[in-house]
């Protein structure tokens, strides 16, 4: 299949116009691969079968892990779903933006998307360029990450063409995406409970101020257990991981150098804080060494975190350090995104 490559900066007059036709892919049933504020998205017509059947293809992704439908404005969801007070109190403070919600599913959206469950997520994404399709679309969009299945979320054009180039009809480039982890899912369990089934950029405690209660799935933070049945499917696999494995230090950079010292190979990289570059640097010359930004401000390091790991394929190092983030805030969704990718290997210095 020959792709297509649209770049949009703006929401101009010639932007609408190519928007304008890549809606008409998405309705006749083709893939376009969109720009969000989390990372880009893998799209088809959300109400039709078979192009949710080709996104799982063009992804490699099991058929038994369910799609987000992406909406334009929150009231969209009525058709498709069935909402509640909670719902719109969670629209009101977060959409559009990066958050998605389980609802109950109407027979609008075809088993095929949702993976036979009764259930279906559903999300308003914050990007201009994401709603301007879904409403020229007429349809939700089913999107998955635009990924190859097992690899990192695509945060920029170039990580899209590299997994997706021929298996779909376009790729909106619209620049690197402004967060860079997937968005938060909850689920709403009755009027002052909801459950964080995956955390992202919207925090517990920001959800915590709207209802009284906010569990956290135990897949968020711990390992799951042999056989244990997750709320989240794609909770149950294993992602992000490159192919060198990741080592989680939990300490202050004296105590990593020691430890990389005593341990570590000389081909390595190392993910470091910006205040440590400079020590790492001295310590290991020969060490490949990536900036993750501020270690008070996680929305550094999950703007980087998924390019990194996507670099680090590129070479052939034998392992690769980072530390441990603060689960707290923010720092929760790096901090998941990040023990998985480590396949929960983390050294308590
Ligand atoms: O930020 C995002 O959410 C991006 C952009 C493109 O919107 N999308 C994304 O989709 O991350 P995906 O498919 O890579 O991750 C969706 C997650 C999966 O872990 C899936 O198991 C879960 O959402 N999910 C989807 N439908 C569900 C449902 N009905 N119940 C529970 N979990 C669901
Ligand atoms: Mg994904």
């Amino acid at each position: 299949m020959k792709t297509e490559i649209i770049r949009i900066r703006e929401l101009d007059e010639t932007a609408v116009l190519q928007l304008e036709k890549a809606a008409e892919v998405i309705k006749n049933g083709g893939l376009v691969v969109f720009p969000t504020e989390t990372v880009y998205g893998l799209g088809g017509d959300a109400t039709n079968e078979d192009s949710s059947k080709k996104i799982y293809a063009a992804k490699g992704r099991p058929s038994d892990n369910p799609l987000i439908i992406h909406i334009d404005t929150p009231e969209m969801a009525e058709k498709y779903a069935h909402t509640n007070e909670v719902y719109y109190k969670l629209a009101k403070s977060f959409m559009p933006g990066p958050l998605t919600v389980i609802l109950e599913s109407k027979d609008t959206i075809p088993l095929a998307t949702r993976a036979g469950l009764s259930t279906v997520a559903v999300r308003c994404p914050q990007s201009a360029i994401a709603r301007e399709l879904i409403k020229r679309a007429g349809v939700p969009i089913a999107a998955p990450s635009a990924n190859l299945s097992g690899s990192p979320s695509p945060t920029t054009a170039e990580h899209v063409i590299d997994d997706m180039q021929g298996r779909v009809d376009i790729i909106i480039d619209g620049g690197s995406s402004d967060f860079g982890l997937e968005s938060t899912i909850v689920k709403i369990d009755n009027e002052n409970e909801i459950t964080l089934l995956r955390p992202g950029k919207i925090t517990k405690e920001d959800l915590s101020k709207l209802v009284s209660r906010v569990n956290v799935a135990d897949a968020v933070t711990d390992k799951l257990k042999d056989g244990e049945v997750v709320l989240s499917p794609g909770m149950k696999y294993k992602h992000y991981a490159p192919k060198a494995p990741v080592i989680l230090l939990d300490g202050d950079v004296k105590a990593a150098v020691d430890y990389i010292d005593k341990n570590g190979d000389i081909n390595i990289a190392i993910i470091s804080y910006d205040k440590d570059f400079e020590h790492f640097k001295k310590a290991f010359p020969k060490a490949f060494i990536y900036n993750f930004g501020s270690s008070e401000r996680p929305e550094d390091g999950a703007h980087v975190l998924f390019s990194i790991l996507r670099d680090t394929d590129k070479h052939s190092f034998k392992e690769i350090y980072a530390p441990l983030p603060k689960a707290s805030g923010i720092g929760l969704a790096l901090y998941n995104r990040m023990i998985r990718a480590a396949a929960h290997k983390i050294i308590r210095l």
